[in-house]
């Protein structure tokens, strides 16, 4: 089958298409036909061999963790999946013509794949550190890089939750954050002063999806406390005493998350928003532009 290959750890140059065994599922998983695969910014922390303590890579490594497709191989004991359900969730080498998946919910039919793709991972998250920060309705809370994947899920389900937020995005993204509820703010040098003035009533909680450097920001805009403070992505979090919240939700609450988010979307209460799709031989532009970092919605490839 046709896939994203690559043999050594590297920029986005080492990404090729290439061809390679289809996988069969084990017992209890569930193998699917991939329509679309969604582009992470840990494939490309994977790929250049950031994640090793975590995960390790065996090449030749096919990128992507989370996909959706339909089954077309049941692994011994599957009794939750019939071969042609459309399926969305988690899956190891996504950036291929067929994957296994982890864990996978229905699709539901007024989703497309390429918005469906987009689910999984920022869905998980923000309903995660949400949770953590304990936000509650009348609050409101600062989401910095809130036009990202993970940050533009955070703003939607803050705004249905009852909170009031302001988010953080460049220029071009300002009406975006408006269109989900948030109000923009610029970031960058000045950004304390312009969350003061947008949310004069002071910020309950601040939730950091840039990891830019922009905690002690943070800490201030919060009157100097890194309580109700969590990045996903500042590496100096510790430092500062700021928690890093790294995932380690049960896989019953992946999976319930998952079917909540999914039905949000079929109910066009969650908005995702695809910015482009690749096909399997152009996954290095993909990482190029997820690297870049301000990809104006879900990059996603399509094989
Ligand atoms: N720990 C976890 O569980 C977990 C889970 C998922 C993701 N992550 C990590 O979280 C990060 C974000 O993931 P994502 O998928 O949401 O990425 P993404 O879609 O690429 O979003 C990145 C965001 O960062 C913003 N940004 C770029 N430069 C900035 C700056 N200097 N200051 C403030 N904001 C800036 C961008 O805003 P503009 O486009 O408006 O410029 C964009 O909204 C990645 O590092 C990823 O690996 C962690």
């Amino acid at each position: 089958m046709k896939a994203t290959v690559y043999e050594e750890f590297g920029g986005p140059e080492v990404l090729h298409g290439g061809e390679i065994e289809a996988p069969h599922p084990g017992p209890g998983q569930i193998r699917v036909q991939v329509k679309a695969a969604g582009v992470n910014p840990m494939d490309w922390k994977i790929r250049h061999g950031w994640m090793q303590q975590m995960m390790k890579t065996e090449f030749p490594a096919v990128p992507g963790l989370e996909v959706a497709g339909v089954v077309d191989e049941l692994g011994e004991g599957v009794g939750d999946f019939a071969v042609g359900d459309e399926v969305v969730g988690w899956g190891t080498a996504a950036y291929a013509e067929h994957a296994l998946m982890t864990i996978a919910a229905k699709k539901p039919a007024g989703v497309s794949w390429n918005e469906a793709v987009a689910v999984p991972v920022a869905g998980e998250t923000a309903r995660r550190v949400l949770g953590e920060l304990g936000l509650r309705s009348g609050e409101t809370l600062l989401v910095l890089g809130a036009a990202g994947a993970v940050g533009s899920v955070a703003v939607q389900l803050a705004v249905a939750l009852g909170a009031t937020v302001v988010g953080t995005a460049s220029e071009a993204n300002h009406a975006y954050v408006r269109e989900l509820g948030g109000t923009p703010v610029a970031y960058g040098k000045g950004q304390v002063e312009r969350v003061r003035a947008a949310a004069p009533q002071g910020v309950d909680a601040v939730l950091d999806t840039a990891g830019k450097g922009d905690l002690p920001d943070a800490i201030e805009v919060r009157g100097g406390t890194t309580d109700r403070v969590v990045t996903i992505a500042d590496m100096d979090a510790q430092k500062l005493g700021v928690p890093f919240s790294a995932g380690g939700t049960s896989k019953e609450q992946q999976r319930s998350d998952l079917a909540a988010n999914l039905e949000l979307a079929a109910g066009g209460a969650l908005r995702l928003r695809v910015a482009r799709t690749y096909g399997l031989d152009e996954a290095a532009d993909a990482h190029r532009e997820s690297e870049a970092g301000h990809a104006r919605g879900k990059l996603v490839i399509v094989p």
